[in-house]
Formats: structure tokens, C-alpha cells, sequence
């Protein structure tokens, strides 16, 4: 805690506001106590210039194009972790010694099945429903099963409910892809790999036997790493807000599902590439150029753009050296769709209106390459964002549960409706 204050002036009166002090960062003005000294609101509706909590999850430099998950940065982890050890550092902290690691992943492993009457619920769904919607539904539908992992008062049951949640989140969004083809759902296999065994239950068929790519299990498990936390980004905000309550874990985790889906969210990297696809050649890249540059379009560059991030998105660049790897290695380099990302990110960086607005690529624009490449349909990209962010939602939502000081989630306004009037009758009216 600091001593340093920030004043504010108003009706003739000073208010002196603590100024919180980060770890790295900005500083922060607590204005807690504004209401009631000053009886005034701040206004900060997309919140731009507001803390909503503290946090030592993960931390985004948006100038550096920087991003360290508890302490680490994005780059070294992507290089050198897995998504299972990604896991466990954003739970617990710190990364796991061999034993640790092991334990970690034998618990997961161990709960990637579903309950099996989860399985009926599909049946009650469209299969050409969106697979984000059978999410939304499976998910929020798992306090109905997972009684004894509900009570988030009670650490153990809060730990078994993050475990279920990571665990079970691939085989969910695995069985909303098989139902929507009409296949048979894949069972877990609990010798293969975080990454491997949802490629298995993906694109296996009980008729002939699937075998895991070594290149697309690697490539998988660094989508998932990438995407696995950031900050207090519109669908953790959501799982907090939604936390605050005291709702349970898997309705929370529902809530930021839902969140998720967004286009100016996670819904991007779907949107992202139906975009790359809809321009089509590298000769029609100008005529969508000018689209995002005209306000009167109502378009924007799918994957372009970033709240916090003003230089370069750290994940972006890992993204794009891997879809050149797996993309090289899958032996479809000159993909047209790639060719035309790489020109369109080289034309958009060239021009005044994105660089005066700081408007780079972010993590949703090279994912749907790659996962395309993979054999997945673009319905199928925003769940794939879901499963591994399942981890940074669960791990904000221990935090928040956590701190003995958290409180009930309630803005406050800026009213601009009409006067107190009285009511007219019909026959007045
Ligand atoms: C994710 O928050 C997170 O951390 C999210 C995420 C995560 O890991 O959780 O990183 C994942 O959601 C990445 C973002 C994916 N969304 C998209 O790619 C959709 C396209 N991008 C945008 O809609 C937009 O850039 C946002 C939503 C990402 C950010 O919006 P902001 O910060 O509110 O910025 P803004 O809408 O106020 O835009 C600032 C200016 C505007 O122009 P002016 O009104 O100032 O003249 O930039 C323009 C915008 O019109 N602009 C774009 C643009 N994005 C912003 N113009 C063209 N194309 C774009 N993509």
C-alpha cells in the first residue's frame, strides 16, 4: 500500500484517493469510498480505464505486446510447456515439479468422462445447432450431475469442480462436433494426451482406427496454451460477475461460455476466417481494406484490433510461425487462405488509418488456419477457444472465491431516463 493520493476538486471540495501500487503496471486510483464522500459515480461504461479486481493470474502489457502468465512469458511457454503444465501454473501458481505434473495430469485424465445420461441432452438439440449453443447447455447442465462439486465454500469441492471442468470441457465440445456429423460419440482415452485425446474424439469413428499426428497434437496443444488466460477480458469479467453471486462453478463457466461466442470475442477467429475465405484472392484484399476503413459499412477486419494490446499481439506472432510450420509440415504451404491473411496483415500494416489506430493482428487471426488445416469446420474454432480458457476462467473464479474481501458484482449508472412523473390513465392518453 502506498501513501501516494490522487485529489479530485469538485463543488469547491478536495477528495484525497489512495493510489494502489502493481506489481508491473499502471497504478491504480481506489475509488471505493468515492460514493460515499463524494456522492458522485465514476463513468467508464466499456470499462477502458477500469480495474475490476486484483489479480496475479496474468498480466498484458499492450505497448510491449507482452503477456505473462503468473510471472511467464507467453513465448517461452509456448516453446516449451504444455498445455496440461499451462494448466496447473494458472491453478496453483507455480510450475509443477515431475510429481507434481504427473498427479495434476493422472486428476484430469482421470475425469474426462461425462456423466452418461449427459449424453441424452444432445438429442434434445438441432444437429445443425451451433456447437457453442450445445456448449452453453451441457455445460450449465453439469451442476446437475456434479452435485458433490458445487458447494464453493467448501476448497476441496472447488478443486474437484476445476478439475472436472478441464477435464471434461474437450469431451463436451468433442460430442457437440460428433453430433452435429451425425457420428457416434468417441469415448476419452486416457492414454493419449490432453491435446491428442481430443483430436481422437473428434476425428476417430469406431469403424477404422484413428492415429494421432504427432505435428497436429503438438499444434493443438499450443492453441490451447495461447489461449488459456488474459486478464479480465470480457468472458472472465462475465465468470466473475457471474461468481460474485455465489453461482455455482459450472453455471459460471456457462455464463462466460455464452460471453464467449461473441464475434467481437471469441467468436472472432470463426468470423476471421469466413472473412479470409469470403475475400477469397489476394487482388480483392483492397476493396475489404477500404470496407474496414468506412465507418458507414458496419465492417471491421475480423481478427484485427485489440483492447488492450497497441502493438503486436505476442500470440498472434507464435500463432502465425506455427501455422507456417503446420501448415509446411501438413505439405499445404501455398494454402490461398494463408497467402491472403499474410498479405492482407502486410497491406493493413502499411496503411495510416490501422497504424494510426494501433490496430494489429490479434490471437484469432492465424488460429483458424491452422485449425482448419486441422479438419475442423470454423463452427468448431470458438469451442476449441472455450476448452482452453476454461483453465483461466476457473482460475480467476478460485481467485476471486478466494479473497475473503470479494463482494456481490452491482455497477452503478449514469441515469438519463425521464423525471419522476405521475401515471396517466388511458382515456387521458
Ligand atoms: C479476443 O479482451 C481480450 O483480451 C480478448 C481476447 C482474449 O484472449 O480474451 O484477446 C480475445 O476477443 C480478441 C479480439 C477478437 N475480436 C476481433 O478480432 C473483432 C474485430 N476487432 C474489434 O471489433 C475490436 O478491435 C475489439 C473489439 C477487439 C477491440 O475493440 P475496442 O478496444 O473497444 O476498440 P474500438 O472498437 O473502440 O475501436 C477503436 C477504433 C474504432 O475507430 P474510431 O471509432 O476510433 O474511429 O478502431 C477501429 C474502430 O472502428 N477498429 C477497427 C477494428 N477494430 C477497431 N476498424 C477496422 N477493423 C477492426 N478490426
Amino acid at each position: 500500500m502506498s501513501d501516494k493520493v490522487a485529489k479530485l476538486e469538485l463543488d469547491g471540495k478536495t477528495y484525497a484517493l489512495p493510489v494502489l501500487k502493481p506489481t508491473i503496471g499502471p497504478e491504480v486510483v481506489d475509488i471505493r469510498k468515492l460514493y460515499t464522500e463524494a456522492d458522485v459515480f465514476t463513468f467508464d461504461p466499456g470499462f477502458t480505464s477500469t480495474a475490476s479486481c486484483e489479480s496475479a493470474i496474468t498480466y498484458i502489457d499492450g505497448d510491449k505486446g507482452e503477456l505473462l502468465y503468473r510471472g511467464y512469458p507467453i513465448e517461452q511457454l509456448a516453446e516449451k510447456s504444455t498445455h496440461l503444465e499451462v494448466c496447473y501454473l494458472l491453478l496453483y501458481g507455480e510450475l509443477p515439479t515431475a510429481s507434481q505434473l504427473a498427479d495434476f495430469t493422472q486428476r484430469v485424465t482421470r475425469h474426462t468422462m461425462v456423466h452418461e445420461q449427459m449424453h441424452y441432452f444432445f438429442r434434445g438439440f438441432r444437429r445443425d445447432s451451433h456447437p457453442m449453443a450445445t456448449m452453453v447447455g451441457v455445460v450449465g447442465a453439469m451442476s446437475a450431475f456434479y452435485h458433490d462439486s458445487l458447494d464453493i465454500n467448501d476448497p476441496w469441492q472447488r478443486e474437484v469442480a476445476a478439475i472436472r471442468m478441464i477435464a471434461k470441457l474437450p469431451t463436451i465440445a468433442a460430442m457437440a462436433y460428433k453430433y452435429s456429423l451425425g457420428q457416434p460419440f468417441v469415448y476419452p482415452k486416457n492414454a493419449l494426451s490432453y491435446a491428442g485425446n481430443f483430436l481422437h474424439m473428434c476425428f476417430a469413428v469406431p469403424a477404422e482406427e484413428y492415429v494421432v499426428s504427432p505435428i497436429l497434437e503438438k499444434a493443438m496443444d499450443r492453441i490451447m496454451m495461447l489461449h488459456a488466460d488474459h486478464e479480465q477480458n470480457a468472458s472472465t469479467s462475465t465468470v466473475r460477475l457471474a461468481g460474485s453471486s455465489g453461482a455455482n462453478p459450472f453455471a459460471c463457466i456457462a455464463a462466460g461460455i455464452a460471453c464467449l461466442w461473441g464475434p467481437a470475442h471469441g467468436g472472432a477467429n470463426q468470423a476471421c476466417l469466413e472473412m479470409l475465405k469470403e475475400i477469397g484472392t489476394v487482388d480483392r484484399i483492397p476493396e475489404y481494406i477500404a470496407k474496414a476503413k468506412d465507418k458507414n459499412s458496419g465492417f471491421r477486419l475480423m481478427g484485427f484490433g485489440h483492447r488492450v494490446y497497441k502493438n503486436f499481439d505476442p500470440r498472434a506472432k507464435v500463432m502465425k510461425e506455427s501455422a507456417d510450420e503446420v501448415l509446411g509440415l501438413l505439405g499445404i504451404e501455398d494454402n490461398p487462405t494463408l497467402q491472403v491473411a499474410k498479405e492482407l496483415e502486410r497491406i493493413a500494416l502499411e496503411d495510416d488509418y490501422f497504424v494510426s489506430k494501433k490496430l494489429y493482428p490479434n490471437v484469432d487471426f492465424y488460429s483458424g488456419i491452422i485449425l482448419e488445416a486441422m479438419g475442423f469446420p470454423t463452427s468448431m474454432f470458438t469451442p476449441i477457444f472455450a476448452i482452453s480458457r476454461t483453465v483461466g476462467w476457473i482460475s480467476q473464479w478460485k481467485e476471486m472465491i478466494a479473497d475473503k474481501n470479494q463482494k456481490i458484482g452491482r455497477p452503478r449508472q449514469l441515469y438519463i431516463g425521464p423525471q419522476k412523473r405521475d401515471y396517466v390513465d388511458l382515456r387521458h392518453r
